[in-house]
């Protein structure tokens, strides 16, 4: 399968292709790629072509930056996406990048190497989300939506700049992080892509210690720390916030499921 490219007067939509999705939920799933694509302003007869356009049988995920012209997303909802929520990218600030230190918490965190994956909790840590993009879409079932988490984490592999963090706390795993680096903007980021406490060590220090260490790796290598959520997980957003991120990017996600 191809990446998908629809041209409509000054318009041209890319649309990318994503094996492992397509794979996961059995159906071609594709990403509008919003950044490359060229949103013209002759949208009229817009909605039928994209809906004509676009293939049946498909998955469709569009990320489209808050500040677009409510317009476009009046368009894309014309041709069968839904609205998911908001998604929220944030940044760590400076002042903390430079100033992080290690404190004291109920767990000890350790980075882990390649092949020591014994004791890891990976289906309990992989199921404590549960307001991701796939958790609210109507059309994905809640096990089906927590094993997005759960591959993700199994599939990891800690290289280069990917690393996973480990909170244990008397020989047990309880929490994980796992940073990878950042393609979303020019400047060099790490992006911390996944981070969770077993529901019974939650409030206990453990998120804030796995964050001390992403911090502490991204300082070493002179890069920012990138953080993604949605606006609907407000715990995790006041969480990030009091640990020193600032809000960077807002963008709506939209799905469109055709069948
Ligand atoms: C988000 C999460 C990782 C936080 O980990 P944690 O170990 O519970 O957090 P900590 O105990 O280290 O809390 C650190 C600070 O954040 C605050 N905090 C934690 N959870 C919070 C919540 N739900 N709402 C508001 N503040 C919160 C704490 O009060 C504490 O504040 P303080 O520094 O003023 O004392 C954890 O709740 C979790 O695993 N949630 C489910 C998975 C998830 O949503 N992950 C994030 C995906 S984007």
């Amino acid at each position: 399968m191809k990446d998908l490219i629809l041209r409509h007067n000054d318009c041209l939509f890319k649309f990318t292709f994503l094996p492992w999705d397509s794979d996961y939920f059995g159906v071609v799933s594709y990403l509008f790629d919003w950044r490359n694509s060229k949103i013209g302003s002759h949208f009229q007869g817009l909605g039928e072509f994209l809906a004509k356009g676009l293939p049946p049988d498909s998955f469709i995920t569009a990320k489209i930056p808050s500040t677009e012209e409510s317009t476009f997303l009046n368009l894309l909802i014309k041709c069968g996406f839904d609205y998911i929520d908001t998604g929220v990218i944030l940044e760590m600030e400076s002042c903390h990048l430079a100033a992080s230190k290690k404190r004291a918490s109920i767990c000890e965190v350790k980075k882990m190497g390649s092949g020591t994956t014994r004791g890891i909790p990976y289906n309990e840590l992989g199921s404590t989300f549960s307001f991701t993009r796939f958790h609210q879409d109507a059309h994905i079932p809640k096990n089906k939506a927590r094993g997005v988490w759960i591959n993700l984490f199994k599939n990891f592999v800690p290289k280069g700049d990917n690393a996973i963090f480990l909170a244990k706390h008397k020989d047990r795993i309880i929490g994980a992080l796992l940073l990878k680096k950042s393609k979303l903007y020019l400047r060099r980021y790490l992006e911390i892509c996944f981070l969770s406490v077993l529901p019974d060590f939650q409030e206990k220090g453990a998120g804030a210690a796995l964050i001390e260490a992403a911090v502490r790796t991204a300082a070493r290598k002179r890069a920012g720390l990138l953080v993604g959520t949605q606006f609907r997980n407000l715990g995790a957003l006041n969480f990030y916030i009091k640990k020193g991120f600032r809000i960077k990017e807002t963008f709506v996600v939209l799905h469109r499921w055709q069948s």
